[in-house]
């Protein structure tokens, strides 16, 4: 999408360019009106008092999406031509607003079209975007970065949204050579073997079910020295839930269980695409959750990387025992701080709804500045507790560790007890951890104003997070 920074007001626009008239309408209306030539799409914001950023977000998405549904390719618009409707975002720094804007028109502007035939007439996307208003070097460079980072979203859509046969573990890990391509970032893939030498055995175990062998990826983007953040990412490329086969209704959307590990690929693409001055690591454990003949059974003891022995009281609660491994991985690299991104729980849905990824951490200081990125990114996390009272359940009765805390039946706090499983590995890194559980945000929700399917959490956040710890 072509997005241009104009100095003035929008009544110098070009013909041919589809004006954007924001009014105190409620929010949702929308208009086309023709008046001597000249085209304006007339979008209502609400109230001008209830205009916050959060609103803002919504708002620039829902330009571009009356565009596309009114087929304009070009509009102009400029937010303060009515100067009280957006009043209260007069704090706000005009890099931060251009930045914000040019994110999430990119992410509105997306479809996922790669297995539909393009119609003769070609996609309703908005090709050029002119913002009228203050121009500024400062303000054009928040442009180009709210670009990139929507560009980011939208690639990790598409990596969530392929479908689970064209989406296998060795191809994800090719998908991630792929995304860094012509970027300063090492890509190395352990192959079953190489797992099989370390003793992944967590890992090996979830992929015994599939005739897709399992791949472990890491990457590493070095824009400074020291001790690395590592994010690691859930790479399941299809959860059938093995041997315990999920439902009709559940197993659907489940090739896009490899949510996490997306976004972790994108946002170490973006940290070098933006040059970031951080050395950041990314892994990426995957394999294919399946039910054939040598899958894990219900009772079967895995043993993980770190030598914990895991009863696997379920076989569809395989999310956290690949991270099990990975987080043990990690702590070979000597990592300033560990986050990890995860579509784990049913339960974090049960428990958040659709509009924020649960958010598990041990140390208060790491979580707060998470819950910061969250907020001042759209990608918003909500914090879950992970208290002593909460690690009794997660001992074996015949291992070290049981893979669902509860019991197989527990139908009590499920995201907890997955972030409690993953403490039990995370607490031998000696280093902030955090547990992002994005099953919430995997899919986007009603009011995002975004395509169905894949929503790219937390690509946004992570970057945020990354750009600020440690706060200089
Ligand atoms: N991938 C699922 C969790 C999930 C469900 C993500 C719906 C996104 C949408 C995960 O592997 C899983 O199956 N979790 C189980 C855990 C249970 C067996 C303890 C769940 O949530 O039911
Ligand atoms: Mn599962
Ligand atoms: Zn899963």
């Amino acid at each position: 999408m072509k997005l241009t920074q104009r100095k003035g007001g929008i009544e110098s626009a070009p013909k041919g360019y589809v004006r954007i008239a924001f009014t105190q309408k409620p929010k949702g209306t929308k208009h086309l009106v023709r008046e001597k030539g000249v085209e304006t799409l007339e979008l209502g914001i609400g109230k001008p008092e209830e205009m916050n950023l959060r609103k803002f977000r919504i708002l620039c998405r829902a330009v571009v999406q009356a565009a596309k549904a009114n087929k304009c390719k070009k509009i102009a618009l400029q937010f303060d031509a009515t100067p009280k409707l957006f009043a209260n975002l007069r704090e706000v720094a005009p890099e931060e607003r251009s930045q914000l804007a040019a994110e999430n028109f990119e992410m509105a502007n997306f479809e996922f079209n790669h297995f539909k035939t393009k119609p003769k007439e070609g996609w309703d996307a908005v090709e050029d975007i002119l913002v009228y208003g203050e121009t500024s070097p400062s303000i054009e460079k928040a442009l180009r970065k709210g670009q990139l980072i929507g560009e980011a979203v939208n690639a990790c859509r598409v990596l969530a949204n392929t479908p689970g046969g064209d989406m296998t573990p060795t191809l994800l890990a090719r998908a991630a050579k792929d995304a860094m391509k012509r970027l300063p970032v090492k890509v190395t893939v352990l192959g079953k073997k190489e797992m099989r030498k370390l003793g992944m055995g967590a890992v090996l175990g979830v992929a015994k079910g599939s005739t897709q062998a399992p791949t472990f990826t890491v990457l590493e983007y070095k824009g400074a020295k020291g001790a690395p953040i590592v994010l690691v990412g859930k790479g399941i490329t299809f959860d059938s839930g093995g041997l315990n086969l999920k439902p009709s209704a559940s197993i659907y959307e489940m090739h896009m269980d490899m949510s996490g590990a997306a976004a972790v690929i994108h946002a170490v693409a973006l940290a070098a695409r933006l040059k970031l001055k951080r050395h950041i690591i990314g892994l990426l454990p995957a394999a294919e959750n399946m039910p054939g003949n040598e899958a894990l059974r219900p009772g079967d003891v895995l043993q993980s990387l770190s030598g914990k022995t895991i009863e696997v009281l379920d076989t569809d609660a395989e999310g956290r025992l690949v991270l099990a491994d990975a987080l043990t991985y990690a702590k070979q690299l000597k990592p300033a701080a560990v986050i990890d991104v995860a579509t784990l729980t049913g339960a974090a849905m049960s428990a958040l709804g659709e509009h924020a990824s649960a958010l598990l951490s041990r140390d208060d200081a790491f979580a707060r500045a998470i819950e910061e990125s969250g907020e001042a990114s759209g990608d918003y996390v909500w914090r879950l507790p992970l208290w002593d009272e909460y690690e009794e359940r997660v001992k074996g009765t015949f291992a070290d560790l049981k893979n669902v805390p509860g019991g197989a039946t527990s139908r009590l706090g499920g995201a907890i007890d997955g972030g409690m499983f993953l403490w039990q590995f995370a607490k031998e890194l000696n280093c902030p951890w955090a547990h992002l559980d994005i099953a919430p945000r995997m899919t986007a929700a009603a009011g995002d104003e975004l395509a169905k399917g894949a929503a790219g959490a937390p690509v946004r956040l992570l970057i945020r997070f990354i750009e600020q710890w440690p706060s200089p």
